[in-house]
């Protein structure tokens, strides 16, 4: 059994060299390719499971990264639970402000860019008591000292509000654990900084199949599903952000749009081309646009050539703005009944409740814990 021990390090790498790929990103890449294969072949066998914190308005770096994968992997079929992780709010702060209105917020924007209700169950998992329950037997089976080697944790620590780390964000991961396992999920579509996550939740469920299991498994180890989109800059060409001001929300209004793009910071040079590793801001822009018009970045710089920021930023608007039109129209659709909205809430953490309650059962009486 495997049960704390260290991870296998990377071929090469020793204890010494820090692997210059601590995420663990090009495996999950290799893998990726593999398992869209699968999809494409199968779709009805993968429940996928997703989410997101409840702490803002989503925007078009969470969008490209990973929501229109979501809409798009459930148009294919596959089975999709969205989890909305209001617990999670408070590993990095005292108070979670407003958290009615963001769960709200969260639905609609779900709702805005596709997804569907009838196919697909949105859930809160502080609503889904035997979803929580699981983090206790899943808190056995890792060691403190996993627990404090997560990159991912001890960056979000530097950036904290808070001064000292609560138990719930040093344990997070485990709870996180709790919400991909509770439903089995075997694929989880997310951004590379949610890789060591991942990897927490496969160690305890294998550790959980080898402890519990008696020869069967009880849980599947799931794989990380990687966007291929390159990462969007925010307006101030720093990395697309909730908490730092420079994101355009999809609840964005056409008007706002416009002079968030136009307050984009970029280059002074008039011929616009793409080149990311030296024009980072103007490229990113580019990007947006080809995002949205489905072309390459190149072909969006060919067509404004030489006509400087305030062409690229009109053009920008434009494709933005085009895009999200039927984006914004669902929202404002949904926004007009809240009773309706907290009805589908109700009806998917009720599905999603019932799905807890049978993998608690088999938990309980795997762990021989069932009087
Ligand atoms: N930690 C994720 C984030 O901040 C949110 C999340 C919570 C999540 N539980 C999850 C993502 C389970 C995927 C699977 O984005």
């Amino acid at each position: 059994m495997d049960t704390f021990t260290a991870r296998t390090p990377a071929p090469g790498a020793t204890a010494s060299t820090p692997s210059p790929d601590p995420l663990g990103v090009s495996a999950a890449r290799d893998r990726n390719a593999v398992l869209e294969e699968l999809i494409h072949q199968d779709p009805r066998r993968f429940r996928v499971l997703t989410g997101d914190r409840p702490t803002g308005r989503l925007h078009l770096g969470h969008y490209f990264g990973t929501l229109h994968n979501r809409v798009r992997l459930q148009d294919l079929g596959v089975e999709m639970f969205v989890l909305i992780a209001d617990y999670q709010v408070l590993t990095d702060r005292e108070v979670a402000d407003d958290l009615t209105g963001h769960v709200e917020e969260l639905v609609l924007d779900y709702l805005a860019i596709g997804v569907d209700p009838a196919r697909s169950t949105i859930f809160a998992h502080s609503a889904v008591p035997a979803l929580n329950q699981l983090m206790l037997p899943f808190l056995s089976l890792v060691s403190v000292a996993e627990l404090r080697r997560n990159p991912t944790v001890k960056d979000e620590n530097v950036h904290s509000r808070q001064s000292a780390v609560s138990g719930l964000m040093f344990t997070y991961p485990v709870h996180q654990a709790a919400d991909i396992l509770f439903c089995k999920a075997d694929l989880v579509p997310v951004g590379q900084d949610q890789l060591p996550h991942l990897e927490v939740t496969r160690t305890i469920a294998r550790r959980f199949n080898d402890r519990y299991g008696g020869g069967s498994a009880v849980f599947p180890q799931p794989d990380a599903l990687l966007s291929r989109a390159p990462l969007l800059l925010g307006t101030d060409g720093t990395k697309m952000s909730k908490s730092r001001g420079n994101a355009i929300a999809l609840a964005a209004g056409a008007d706002e749009t416009a002079r968030l793009i136009k307050g984009a910071r970029t280059d002074s040079e008039r011929h616009i081309f793409y080149d990311p590793a030296n024009r980072p801001e103007v490229s990113s822009l580019l990007l947006l646009a080809a995002l949205c018009q489905q072309r390459t970045p190149q072909q969006v710089a060919a067509d404004i050539g030489s006509g400087g920021a305030a062409a690229l930023k009109r053009t920008v608007t434009e494709a933005v703005n085009e895009y999200l039109a039927p984006v914004r129209a669902r929202r404002s659709a949904y926004a007009r009944d809240r009773g309706h909205l907290r009805q589908i809430l109700r009806e998917g953490s009720e599905r999603a409740g019932a799905v807890a309650e049978a993998t608690l059962a088999e938990v309980r009486a795997a762990m021989h814990s069932r009087y």
